[in-house]
């Protein structure tokens, strides 16, 4: 489908201050779109419209076809939050069962895990390189391991769109690396992914679309594109690998 998600002038405010302004911009299926915008610019609140945790004020969002207030099948998205990562120590949940919680929203009740279930659990921690922390307590791990832990969560039920804010923040660069061409990977099987980040250093090259958020999208169009344009343009960012020349 060529508008897998479609935004139609959506804006928002808290209490009186705008934060979104008239935004539209459609992802189709297969796209990986690198969402930028400086701190306060409304990347995280346009994420939360999207996903149903923020109320439409203005303007329309469809999945699918299906606008937001009828769309259930959650299943088929995956989300990894900014700053998931002030866990308590004690919280009592071990890696393997977070990662299961990852399966909840695509089973029927009763949600009775099988061993193809924790087979599963397994293989989306190899993929983060987490599975010898399987039976830690989650609140145990450094930031950048339950990040990694998150990740490994939102990916394990196949969803077919997933988004990701500002994911790889306290996540050394070896890491980071590693999950980008995890990301380019999934991409390539038809993954459809939106990855949000205010630092564009932090948004890899694998990705096909850019958009430019502050308060108003100010850009929005192919990687190609945002890099002929990237002069053209008032960006802060002056020395990024974005735009370097693929290799
Ligand atoms: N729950 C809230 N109540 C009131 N104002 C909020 C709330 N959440 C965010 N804001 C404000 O809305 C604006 C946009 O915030 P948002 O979190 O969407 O920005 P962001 O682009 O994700 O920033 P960052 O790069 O720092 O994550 C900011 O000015 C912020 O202070
Ligand atoms: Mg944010």
């Amino acid at each position: 489908m060529d508008k897998f998600l479609d935004i139609k002038g959506v804006s928002f405010s808290y209490s009186n201050a705008k934060v979104l302004s008239n935004i539209s911009m459609s992802v189709g299926k297969g796209d990986f779109v690198g969402l930028i915008g400086p701190n306060g610019s409304g990347k995280t609140t346009l994420l939360k419209l999207i996903l149903g945790i923020l109320p439409i004020q203005s303007g329309t969002i469809k999945i699918n076809g299906i606008s937001l207030a009828k769309f259930d099948d959650w299943s088929k998205i995956g989300y990894v939050p900014q700053k998931a990562t002030n866990i308590e120590v004690q919280f009592p949940a071990t890696v393997n069962e977070v990662v299961a919680m990852g399966l909840l929203s695509g089973k029927r009740f009763p949600k009775i895990f099988n061993s193809e279930d924790s087979k599963r659990v397994t293989e989306a921690l190899k993929t983060v390189h987490m599975e010898r922390y399987a039976d830690k307590r989650i609140g145990e791990l450094s930031g950048g391991q339950q990040q990694r832990v998150l990740i490994a969560r939102a990916m394990i039920s196949n969803p077919e769109i997933l988004f990701l804010d500002e994911p790889t923040t306290g996540v050394d660069q070896e890491s980071q690396h590693n999950f980008y061409d995890l990301l380019g990977e999934l991409n390539s099987k038809g993954t459809t992914i939106v990855l949000v980040s205010h630092d564009i250093g932090r948004i890899t090259r694998h990705v096909t679309k850019v958009a430019s958020l502050n308060q108003k999208l100010e850009f929005y169009g192919t990687h190609k594109e945002f890099c002929a344009n990237d002069k053209k343009h008032k960006h802060e960012y002056h020395s990024h690998h974005l735009c370097l020349d693929r290799g």
